[in-house]
């Protein structure tokens, strides 16, 4: 028996539910079944909108029937020729062949790859109309939402959108055809959420030009091929469209995804998700060998961080965190935050390898510390867990929770910790000093110049002993500053940060050889502006040297913002690359630097990103 739904007067839903699939595509999971959309146009023609699945066909041939009741087929449209909307294609024409085809070009080439139909149709391109009396239908070209030759409908009579995949739902219709009738929020938004990245999420770019073509038309109802027609608050679903077009996350919080063979990388990823929660940072988490990869993958699209902790296995990722990273990386996610932990029981190589998959995704800001576990976490590595959550916290908004206040008293042996990362959040600039010691021009880089008093005009620096520079301004009281801009590229910070003075001449490679009224040199290359000064007063802070200085001459070269810490850090500074193969030594844990030899010299410091002997590990 028929079973048929009016969409409006001359709109009739003609589709039909499956709830035996046991895998949509042959991938996907569809616990709650799914609908395939068919839509009857009843008017002085009649045309319907593209067919269903072989699955449920005969149901639709019954509905179809039913709902023109004695009339014939005029039109059927093709707007997608997957087959899950063509299966009945060629039972329709063989119960109404006089209907006509309309589809493109590219749908054409299919239908005749696909089927053994010798049929004409009526070829239709980008803003074609077709007139059926009281309504028009316009053909707007939808290329890869999903496949090439997909098209979309616009109804300009009623202001409906045939929207072919767009806009479409994992889940049968239960008895509901409208959006509305269901707690679409909290009952099928995941299932949206699932089918769209999964189905579509690839192609955001192909979305969001099909996005800007609907956002010139009035549009007061969505026929998709799949789930819930809306025709009420349209914009809940186009909203979740537009963030998942342009890989942009719903919200704050962070996919967990593990995969651990004896639980001990579970663990680790459990304690981090516990000191996430205890900064207010939502969590969800995934045991990545149980749950489907679509759902994780659905998860990255709406949540902002990803963290994957993986076991080594085979040398190499373990075989369902490979999998799912390969997924995410095909689906395209970027703009994201991610980190990672990995264990090995003697060789761990896990994380280089995701760092490395990574990297090929757009905007994937990996935070630099990978948590390395030998088999499982040790006492001693709760402070390691601590920081990388401390890390997540500090690229998340609101993160913190407020700390516990006593009304000013102090609370003698309370519990005051410090946190290292917050020193992170203060809003340094990075500077070339620059010095002059007779016919010896040196300069270093800085990140530590403020500006203390107005009258007079004063500012104070911070300088290593270690820097050459320091013991040129301890003799000559002179220097320069030259505030780097955010074009600045790595080269600069090499050139004046990866060797020494006493041995090199930092200027050897410069274009320009400008000096200020000091005689001093300063840098105008990717520099907005210099400040020159001579020391009043220094301080001794044993590994570092005050110096309270008297500005003399500043001048404006640019009006590009300068360079923060933190811009360098997420836009300048190489990113840790993977271990180097065949290359034993220690490996610098920032930057992926390999020191080859037996014992790593204390004062060692990283000849590419500059950090200490601390941040190796012997591979
Ligand atoms: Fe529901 Fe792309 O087919």
């Amino acid at each position: 028996m028929y079973c048929i739904k009016n969409i409006t007067n001359d709109f009739i839903w003609v589709g039909a539910n499956d709830r035996r699939l046991a895998m949509f595509e042959g991938v996907y999971s569809v616990p709650g079944g799914v609908s395939y959309n068919s839509y009857l146009l009843k008017d002085e023609k009649t045309v319907l909108f593209d067919t269903v699945d072989k699955a449920v066909r005969h149901r639709f041939l019954e509905n179809v029937v039913s709902a023109l009741d004695g009339r014939q087929l005029d039109y059927l449209i093709v707007q997608h020729m997957e087959p899950d909307h063509s299966s009945a294609l060629e039972d329709i024409l063989t119960r109404y062949p006089k209907a006509k085809l309309v589809c493109n070009s590219k749908t054409l080439a299919f239908i005749k790859q696909f089927t053994e139909l010798e049929t004409d149709a009526l070829i239709v391109k980008e803003n074609d109309t077709l007139n059926t009396g009281r309504h028009t239908l316009h053909f707007v070209m939808a290329p890869m939402v999903h496949w090439p030759e997909v098209m979309v409908t616009y109804d300009s009579t009623d202001k409906i959108l045939f929207s072919a995949d767009a806009f479409g739902t994992f889940g049968a219709l239960n008895g509901a055809l409208f959006a509305d009738e269901v707690d679409f929020d909290k009952d099928y938004m995941d299932e949206a959420r699932r089918y769209y990245t999964n189905i579509v999420g690839k192609y955001g770019t192909q979305v969001q030009s099909l996005l800007n073509k609907a956002g010139a038309l009035e549009i007061r109802m969505i026929c998709p091929l799949h789930g819930f027609v809306w025709r009420k608050n349209l914009s809940a679903i186009i909203s979740k469209y537009v963030l998942w077009s342009a890989y942009q996350p719903e919200e704050d919080g962070v996919v967990i995804a593990y995969a651990s063979v004896y639980g001990n990388t579970e663990n680790a990823a459990e304690i981090l998700a516990c000191r996430l929660r205890e900064k207010n940072i939502k969590t969800v988490m995934f045991d990545v060998s149980v749950t489907p990869a679509s759902e994780i993958i659905a998860a990255a699209f709406r949540w902002s961080h990803l963290v994957f902790a993986s076991t080594t296995y085979n040398a190499g990722i373990f075989i369902s965190m490979e999998e799912l990273i390969n997924d995410l990386v095909s689906h395209n996610i970027q703009n994201r935050t991610a980190a990672i932990i990995e264990n090995g029981s003697w060789a761990a190589t896990s994380g280089g390898l995701i760092r490395e998959k990574l990297g090929k995704c757009k905007n994937i800001n990996i935070i630099e510390q990978t948590l390395s576990i030998k088999s499982s976490v040790k006492k001693s590595q709760l402070q390691e867990l601590e920081a990388v959550a401390a890390a997540i916290a500090g690229t998340i908004k609101d993160s913190f929770p407020q700390p516990v206040r006593n009304n000013g008293k102090s609370k003698e042996g309370g519990n005051a910790s410090v946190d290292p990362n917050v020193m992170f959040k203060l809003s340094y600039g990075l500077f070339v000093l620059t010095a002059k010691d007779g016919s010896k021009d040196n300069g270093c880089i800085t990140n530590t110049a403020m500006q203390i008093t107005v009258s007079p005009l004063r500012i104070a620096i911070a300088v290593n002993k270690a820097n050459f520079t320091h013991d040129m301004i301890i003799k000559t009281g002179l220097f320069n500053l030259s505030i780097l801009k955010e074009s600045a590229p790595f080269s600069i910070f090499e050139q004046f940060g990866f060797h020494s003075g006493r041995d090199t001449d930092k200027f050897s490679n410069s274009k320009y050889e400008d000096r200020a009224v000091n005689g001093i040199r300063y840098v105008p290359e990717y520099t907005n502006s210099v400040i020159c000064a001579k020391v009043c007063e220094s301080y001794d802070y044993g590994t570092h040297t005050v110096f309270i200085a008297d500005v003399t001459q500043s001048f404006m070269l640019s009006s590009e913002p300068s360079v923060t810490y933190q811009y360098y850090f997420a836009n300048i500074k190489p990113k840790p690359q993977p271990q180097q193969e065949g290359k034993k030594g220690f490996v610098c844990k920032i930057c992926g630097y390999v020191y080859e030899g037996a014992s790593l010299p204390e004062d060692y410091i990283c000849p590419l990103c500059k950090h200490g002997a601390t941040d190796f590990e012997k591979q």
